[in-house]
């Protein structure tokens, strides 16, 4: 049984790119060893309100509860509820280097190379080390966006290992078949982000239906009519891909039902699929948020949980790096 850990970072609001990307496979096979974390830490490394960042929190630790996810079962805790996330971050801080982190897409692209960014955004990716590194995992099911973030917690952990000794397990991230890269409904040369920019692009977990099915007509496809994957068509591409990660079925098979069909029966079928898939979590968040005890015992059940085997990965740790105990 592979020992697994995920998060998710609560800035703005969550969408079917991280539903499709993570939640759902995080959901679909539950096993005590399977750890998901809310990063509040990592939400702190752009200028953010401190009310909003505590109510973002729970809020996704909410919609986590609603696609599924057992508390009895696996571990879901939130980052900052277990210190041992930022002392471990010091650690790795002297392990990694500035040149690697310096090369990380993320990092470029939101610092756009302004000195005026924080340190903590620059540090983002040793964070997410330690995340993954303190539970000794194996796998970390992602969005392609993560991608290079895994490799480079593969990275440090050899080099810690290789400079201190065998610590830690070298993870890997493990990808959807589809709904690994969602993009933007409206600019579908963009990924699908949490960031307010594309209200019309991004379908929110917390969208009602007449609003999703209205964002899905809306989606921008590309000139021609045929219903088909390919570079040349992004929107078209995207929606495909949407389709398959809502119905489990390939892009091949969808290409065949939808020969000769128009794109305004695509995107129908395209709408239904998703909304079908939705309804249930919605449901159950709305549950939820009438119960914010249960949501908060699981998260303190879950801190407890996580916190047990990070002090375990600490104690080793600190003593392999000449910390006196
Ligand atoms: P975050 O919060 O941006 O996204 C959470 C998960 O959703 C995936 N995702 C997508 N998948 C498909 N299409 C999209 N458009 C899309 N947008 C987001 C992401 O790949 C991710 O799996 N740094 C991470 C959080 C993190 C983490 C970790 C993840 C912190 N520590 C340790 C794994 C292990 C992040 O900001 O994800």
């Amino acid at each position: 049984m592979a020992r697994v850990f995920s998060g998710v970072k609560p800035s703005g609001k969550p969408h079917i790119g991280n539903y499709f990307g993570a939640f759902t496979r995080w959901a679909a096979d539950q096993q005590p060893e399977h750890i998901y974390c809310v990063v509040d830490l990592h939400a702190m490394t752009v200028p953010y309100d401190p009310a909003e960042l505590r109510e973002r929190t729970v809020d996704l630790a909410t919609w986590l509860l609603a696609t599924g996810l057992d508390p009895d079962v696996v571990t879901l805790f939130v980052q900052s509820h277990v210190r041992e996330h930022a002392e471990a971050t010091w650690i790795l801080d002297c392990v990694a280097t500035m040149g690697e982190l310096g090369r990380m897409t993320q990092f470029k692209e939101k610092g756009g190379g302004r000195d005026s960014v924080s340190v903590g955004l620059f540090n983002y990716p040793v964070l997410m080390a330690a995340d993954i590194l303190l539970y000794q995992s194996e796998e970390v099911p992602v969005g392609d966006d993560q991608r290079q973030h895994v490799e480079l917690t593969r990275d440090i952990a050899q080099r810690f290992n290789h400079r201190f000794g065998e610590t830690f397990t070298l993870p890997k991230a493990t990808f959807p078949t589809s709904g690994a890269r969602i993009m933007d409904l409206a600019h579908p040369d963009h990924k699908m982000s949490k960031s307010e920019d594309s209200p019309q692009g991004t379908i929110d977990l917390a969208d009602d239906e007449a609003t999703t099915r209205k964002k899905i007509m809306r989606a921008i496809t590309d000139s021609g009519s045929e219903v088909r994957a390919s570079e040349d068509k992004p929107g078209v591409t995207n929606l495909l891909d949407l389709l398959s990660a809502a119905t489990g079925r390939p892009v091949a098979d969808l290409e065949r039902d939808f020969e000769g069909a128009g794109y305004g029966d695509f995107k129908r079928a395209v709408a239904d699929a998703v909304v079908e898939r939705l309804q249930p979590v919605r449901t159950r968040y709305a549950e939820l948020r009438s119960d914010p005890a249960s949501v908060a015992e699981a998260l303190t059940k879950g801190a407890d949980r996580a916190r047990s085997t990070a002090a375990a990965t600490m104690v080793d740790v600190r003593a392999k790096v000449g910390l006196t105990a």
